[in-house]
């Protein structure tokens, strides 16, 4: 499967990164800093923690983050996709004092010895991983004892519920098209069929139990086309 390799995954984010920020406005029509707040305000990060935004992109929850934090706290934003984190860090140049760290990595090549996090999130990262439950793994041995991991991504619904047709037609009538018109229709294509190789809600709780979460819950918001999974360790 072509799309799960992380070099074609990496490619594909450096492609989109000119128009990454403006087609998630307008796609989501805003809505997905809605979404990035909720799942904040679920995880709870708070001053003085160290947290990691892993898929960082170009760096919405890292700067959430931030801003709950510091100053005692630090944050790190993590991706595999250069012009993404590009964008980020021209985004962050005017934030002053407020330092954010910005990485270019594989998170499958972390170090998983050395450096532990209290909190992890993932904002439409998991489901763009090469392998889910290796990412699920990952995070476990990323965090510290009683750490705590948040991903937001799209819900992957019961097939051929009302829910699972709306984002079908949504994506192949309304997203692709558009993407289209600035030559990026296979890069945006590409989402429809990442959502079917990617677990649904009582899959993913499964697979994070059975590697050693002690929470694991999983949340649909704005009529199950998004998805919220919460875990504790
Ligand atoms: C859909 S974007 C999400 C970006 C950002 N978190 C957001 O919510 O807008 C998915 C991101 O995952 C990154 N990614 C995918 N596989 C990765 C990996 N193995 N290591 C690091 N980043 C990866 C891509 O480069 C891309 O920036």
């Amino acid at each position: 499967m072509i799309y799960k390799n992380s070099k074609y995954i990496s490619n594909l984010f450096n492609k989109v990164s000119y128009k990454y920020d403006f087609f998630n406005n307008l796609f989501s029509l805003g809505l997905h800093y809605l979404w990035k707040r909720k799942l904040i305000s679920l995880l709870k990060p708070k001053n003085g923690e160290e947290w990691a935004d892993l898929c960082c992109g170009t760096g919405d929850m890292t700067f959430l983050l931030n801003e709950l934090v510091t100053p005692k706290g630090k944050v790190i934003g993590i991706d595999i996709s250069e012009k993404l984190l590009k964008v980020a860090q021209k985004r962050s140049n005017n934030l002053g004092d407020k330092i954010i760290y910005w990485k270019k990595k594989d998170i499958f090549d972390l170090d998983t010895n050395s450096r532990k996090f209290d909190g992890i999130c993932m904002s439409y990262g998991l489901r763009n991983l090469r392998n889910v439950e290796e990412g699920i793994q990952k995070v476990f041995l990323l965090l510290k004892d009683n750490g705590r991991a948040g991903f937001l991504d799209f819900n992957h619904s019961k097939e051929n519920s009302l829910s699972s047709i709306f984002q079908k037609l949504y994506l192949r009538f309304i997203v692709v098209p558009i993407s289209g018109l600035f030559n990026l229709r296979e890069e945006y294509s590409y989402i429809e069929k990442s959502i079917e190789g990617y677990p649904k809600g009582a899959k993913l709780i499964y697979l994070a139990k059975k590697i050693g979460f002690r929470e694991a819950k999983y949340i649909t918001l704005f009529g199950k086309q998004m998805g919220i999974f919460l875990l504790k360790k």
